[in-house]
């Protein structure tokens, strides 16, 4: 469990209780900025519960995508012509508004990928590749996603490196007296989830970087899951790198952010090379494009781009204090209902106090795949695997789990849907 003198120090990173001050969201209005919500499966509304996987897009999103592809699809930093001049500009707004999102120095920390996994081997590669050497350290959690390990993993049998993992406790926390102890000289980096997506448990990041960095130790958040959840700003946290996917941010498939402080940046060299990332080229060498634009080899997703600002404003015209709100509202309602049956195991923090809405469960004597399966006939999108965390399965002594996790459209009565079709997978499987 985080000590009560983390949470003080980490404010940002807790949730507590839902704020009665915070607005709440006008559902039916929020709800009807998404088309795919009319939807109906096998009969019945669709209650899309696998938020923590993708998100589902507002109408904002999709119409600026339409609206780019139809009015000013081009290429971009390349031609004087006026499309590819717009296509430029929306690629660049994204950028800022990223920086904003962030509360980023400057729009040239932000580093456009495909996604968060792109970003993490963006790092091990620019920065890691070239600042780590044998006998070094690098410290993960055991709630790490395979994406924020495997390129970690790779890297250490690359270079000869240790890899530590800072165990969870009972309740799926992080205990700082035990990175205490974990960290040494030879830690050159941490690698940590902000919020797991199997357990839910918000990191104290703040706290971390603290430490980390007293000895010297960068720090790379995965921000995966936190970004459509949480205000972040790297600032505060002061961490180094920072990564996200639009697609879980309610925008699209594709894009993807690395956020770099700017005197690590300095240490990267580029990964990928090629088109747009050059400032000259001759017929053996080739020198850099300065910024960002150093890690942007080839085509960007311009498209993607136009999306991803659309769905940043939706999310901060929406606000964070009314989602936090929401969603805590209703992961308590959620774990409230489960925690009171009782062939129903639940995983990671029983308070809201450290938990975001992400609830990993498995009823007993029923595998997953099947629970998702029969929930899937009422209409109920929920996730069954190991949500690409082997290392955390193991740990909780199981291969499987089933994940339901919320987004800012889902309902009380959705639900509490899933809590009563529990009683017919009961009825048909047990
Ligand atoms: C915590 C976390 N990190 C990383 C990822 C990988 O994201 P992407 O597949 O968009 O690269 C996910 C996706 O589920 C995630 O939940």
């Amino acid at each position: 469990m985080l000590s009560e003198e983390t949470v003080v120090l980490d404010q940002s990173v807790s949730n507590s209780s839902p704020d009665s001050r915070s607005p709440q969201l006008d559902l039916s209005q929020i709800r009807n900025r998404f088309p795919i919500l009319s939807r109906e499966i096998h009969g019945h509304p669709l209650a899309f519960l696998d938020n923590a996987s993708t998100t589902q897009k507002p109408d904002s999103v999709i119409q600026a995508m339409v609206d780019f592809f139809q009015q000013s699809n081009s290429n971009v930093s390349r031609g004087v012509y006026t499309l590819a001049e717009e296509a430029t500009e929306n690629y660049e707004e994204a950028r800022k508004t990223v920086a904003k999102l962030l509360n980023a120095v400057s729009e040239d920390e932000v580093i456009f990928t495909s996604g968060t996994t792109a970003a993490v081997n963006l790092v091990a590669q620019s920065w890691a590749s070239q600042q780590l050497k044998a006998g070094d350290r690098i410290l993960v959690t055991e709630m790490e996603h395979h994406s924020n390990l495997v390129p970690w993993q790779q890297l250490c049998k690359q270079l000869g490196i240790e890899l530590d993992y800072w165990t969870i406790d009972r309740e799926g926390c992080l205990d700082l007296e035990e990175l205490n102890q974990l960290l040494s000289e030879n830690t050159k980096l941490v690698a940590m989830t902000a919020i797991s997506n199997v357990l839910g448990s918000i990191n104290p990041v703040g706290e971390v970087v603290k430490r980390a960095h007293s000895i010297g130790a960068a720090v790379f958040v995965d921000a995966a899951q936190a970004v459509a959840r949480m205000p972040i700003d790297v600032q505060k946290w002061d961490c180094d790198f920072l990564a996200f996917s639009g697609h879980k941010l309610y925008g699209p498939t594709g894009i993807g952010v690395l956020w770099v402080k700017q005197e690590q940046m300095q240490k990267m060299s580029p990964w990928q090379t090629g088109g747009g990332m050059i400032s000259k080229v001759d017929r053996q060498e080739s020198h850099w494009a300065s910024g960002p634009a150093k890690f942007e080899a080839g085509t960007p997703p311009v498209a993607q781009a136009a999306g991803l600002t659309a769905a940043i404003d939706f999310i901060l015209e929406t606000g964070f204090d009314s989602i936090t709100r929401h969603e805590t509202e209703l992961t308590q309602i959620c774990l409230d209902k489960l925690q009171s049956e009782t062939d129903v195991e639940i995983y990671g923090p029983t308070s809201m106090e450290s938990r975001a809405g992400v609830v990993a469960f498995n009823l007993r004597g029923v595998h997953p795949h099947d629970v998702a399966q029969v929930l899937n006939e009422s209409g109920i999108a929920v996730r069954a695997g190991h949500h690409c965390t082997q290392v955390l399965h193991s740990k909780l002594g199981l291969q499987a789990s089933v994940r339901l996790s919320v987004g800012v459209y889902n309902t009380e009565e959705e639900i509490l849907r899933l809590v009563t079709s529990l009683q017919h997978v009961r009825d048909l499987l047990k």
